[in-house]
């Protein structure tokens, strides 16, 4: 089971998104595309909607700007945060049934979304069809393995971080991405690290927010909640004594359509 972004774990997603680990991922991608005004660009796993506004901005009134996300409380969400931009359009589906026309997108981009779709190939069959030639697709998605709390007691430590490896289906997927994308006719496919480290626990950072996604999860995997509790401890103390720490390795992954 995975996270279910209909409920609550989905009101953490979003104050994640607001975080600055979110506004980097952003800026990132705005500043890989290379957005033209009247250009239609779709977010794929838009969630509630933090990028579509940048990309309506940039493309204009002459622009569309597609974000598909198959939960009804993300587009909601999403429908809300972009209700004055008339060139946003929002679809409720999954990313391999977008029912958009061939080659209609300039550019394709996704965040932290590809890695929790358990059969990946058909969402990247999609994207590249909805592409037009010479188009690119950006994605982001976590290299989950590296993704880790410091301070807590280390075997309570593993266990809570094992159980958050059944929140997506993929944990690696950024290792995948350019096979999968060079076997589609993608090319100039290349990498780039976003990866950041927090030594602080403050309310609105992403390892405040994370901590909290995780505690919930593990709660969901059958871990106690006396042990849940104790790992949130552990970390508040860690972070009082000064050797707290958290890790994230998303990787932004692009490629133009030969
Ligand atoms: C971690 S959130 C990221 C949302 C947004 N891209 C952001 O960066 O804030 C992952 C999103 O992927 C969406 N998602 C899950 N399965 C999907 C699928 N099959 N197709 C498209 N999106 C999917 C979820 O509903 C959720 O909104």
């Amino acid at each position: 089971m995975g996270v279910d972004f209909d409920s609550d774990l989905g009101k953490l997603q979003r104050s994640m998104a607001e975080s600055i680990a979110g506004t980097n991922r952003r800026n990132a991608i705005l500043s890989e595309l290379q957005i033209e005004p009247g250009d239609t660009i779709i977010d794929v796993g838009c969630g509630a909607g933090h990028l579509l506004t940048h990309l309506a901005k940039a493309v204009g009134g002459d622009g569309t700007v597609y974000g598909l996300d198959p939960s009804k409380a993300q587009i909601d969400q999403a429908n809300l945060r972009c209700s004055e931009f008339e060139n946003v359009k929002l679809i409720e589906r999954n990313a391999d049934n977008s029912q958009l026309p061939n080659d209609c997108c300039h550019y394709a981009t996704s965040t932290q979304a590809l890695e929790y779709i358990p059969d990946v190939d058909p969402a990247l069959d999609e994207i590249t069809r909805i592409l037009q030639s010479g188009g690119a697709f950006v994605n982001v998605s976590i290299l989950w393995d590296h993704f880790k709390f410091y301070g807590a007691d280390q075997r309570l430590n593993e266990k809570i971080h094992d159980s958050f490896r059944a929140h997506c289906s993929h944990q690696m997927l950024p290792m995948e991405l350019p096979g999968k994308l060079e076997r589609r006719g993608f090319k100039y496919i290349k990498d780039k690290s976003l990866a950041f480290v927090i030594t602080r626990r403050d309310r609105n950072s992403p390892a405040r927010y994370t901590e909290d996604v995780m505690a919930n999860f593990a709660l969901t995997q059958g871990i106690s909640k006396e042990e849940v509790s104790d790992w949130k401890s552990q970390l508040e103390k860690a972070e009082q004594e000064g050797r707290f720490g958290f890790t994230s390795f998303p990787v932004m992954t692009s490629g133009y359509l030969g």
